[in-house]
């Protein structure tokens, strides 16, 4: 006999089920079980339905029983972190506050290249250690899947050590860790080479071992003016989908450019995008790339959201992603800024809960999570209340009372 377990009885769940992976989305269109049970069996999620019926259905269940006023939703899906790096850029942040341009903050030894020589300086056991304990911290918040980037190495051996270590912290850490090569985060500035020449060589050197070690499966690049241009990217783009890897782009986030490429490369997804236009946000929509809005990275450098709203209503598929990384996004608290950037954008709850769901789940090309239906993944994200829509009202303040990854609980 297989290892069964009902929980509930909880006020509410809500499944996130029949929801279009594209579009606006208003909230009449959210299920609510009321009086709900979520039956678990091993790792999966077995049924879901009225408590007091499953519990006459399957008798053999173990309960775990709840008491008071529960309600449970799926664990969310954070996809794009950069929570593996070593050293703090609080004087970048101080800077910025101060009124110091992107320049002078490089200047003063300050930006992304501060991380990598920081990173550099760390330790494979260093950086497995520190990327646990965020990634673990994540789940206390009801984030049970957790895409991680390398791009604080970029040479060969650093970028390695880096993807070794998020392997290695998967192992461990309580939440599922996706990595991505971010080799293409900018041009290391101790490279004798021109951008095509450091691409050129991560793609012949880098990608093979990824695949020999299975590190990743997912390139990503920064397309932008102070990192590669769409020029740039275009051979090292059709080297990974040649070998087959999946694409996701950093675009448009200070200048529009990087999600027409992300759309011809057909990236899974295109991140940033606050600097897109009519035309980008028609691009996108007509794609099959889903559009990843960062509010942690808005928020962190005191800049516009990405335009959620014109997005999904001109058709987009929209996930929200934490963008946690010691520069640009400190905070790494997906359900606050989730919240806030509802609040800017006019997103309905239901918009924002496919995106940390279902929707991120696409962004990573996972179906068998996002949504609670038998056959999926048992991984819950369960607040004290009565009513789903606590969740975002208290803007990421309302934390969750437990958390079950794979079927466990891993955090009440
Ligand atoms: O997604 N935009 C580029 N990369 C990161 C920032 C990384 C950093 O500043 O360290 C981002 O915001
Ligand atoms: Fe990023």
């Amino acid at each position: 006999m297989k290892n069964r377990t009902l929980i509930g009885p909880f006020k509410q769940i809500i499944p996130m089920t029949g929801i279009n992976l594209k579009g606006a989305i208003s909230d009449h269109e959210l299920e609510i079980i009321e009086d709900g049970g979520i039956l678990i069996e091993d790792n999966l999620i077995l049924a879901t339905g009225n408590f007091e019926d499953l519990k006459i259905a399957y008798p053999e269940a173990e309960i775990h029983p709840l008491k008071g006023n529960h309600v449970c939703v799926p664990g969310f899906v954070d996809a794009h972190t950069h929570i593996c790096f070593g050293g703090s850029r609080a004087k970048d942040y101080a800077m910025r506050n101060a009124g110091k341009s992107y320049l002078e903050i490089a200047h003063a030894g300050g930006g992304i290249w501060d991380t990598v020589t920081q990173t550099r300086k760390s330790s494979l056991e260093e950086l497995t250690k520190s990327t646990i304990k965020r990634a673990n911290r994540h789940l206390k918040n009801g984030t049970t899947t957790l895409e991680v980037k390398s791009g604080y190495g970029l040479t060969v051996a650093e970028e390695l050590k880096m993807l070794r270590a998020i392997k290695n912290a998967d192992n461990e850490a309580l939440p599922e860790l996706i990595s991505t090569c971010l080799a293409a985060h900018m041009l290391p500035k101790d490279f004798d080479g021109s951008e095509i020449e450091y691409l050129k060589m991560i793609s012949e050197e880098l990608f093979p071992i990824l695949k020999e070690e299975n590190l990743t499966h997912r390139i990503d690049a920064f397309i932008e003016q102070s990192a590669f241009s769409a020029d740039d990217i275009q051979a090292y783009f059709s080297k990974a989908s040649e070998m087959n890897f999946d694409i996701a782009v950093h675009a448009d986030q200070f200048s529009a450019g990087g999600s027409k490429v992300a759309v011809e490369f057909n990236a899974i997804s295109a991140d940033h995008l606050e600097a897109s236009g009519d035309t980008e946000i028609a691009l996108l929509a007509q794609s099959d790339t889903i559009s990843v809005a960062l509010p942690g990275a808005s928020i962190g450098l005191g800049c516009d959201f990405t335009p959620a709203r014109k997005l999904l209503d001109a058709g987009a598929a929209l996930a929200i992603a934490s963008d946690h990384n010691p520069g640009s996004a400190p905070m790494g608290d997906l359900l606050t800024q989730a919240s806030i950037l509802g609040t800017f954008q006019k997103l309905t709850n239901a918009e924002v809960l496919a995106g940390i769901t279902l929707r991120a789940a696409a962004a990573l090309k996972l179906e068998d999570r996002g949504k609670l239906e038998a056959g999926l993944l048992a991984d819950l994200a369960v607040f004290h209340s009565d009513n789903y829509q606590d969740i975002l009202y208290y803007q990421g303040n309302l934390k969750p009372c437990m958390v079950w990854k794979n079927g466990t609980l891993v955090f009440d």
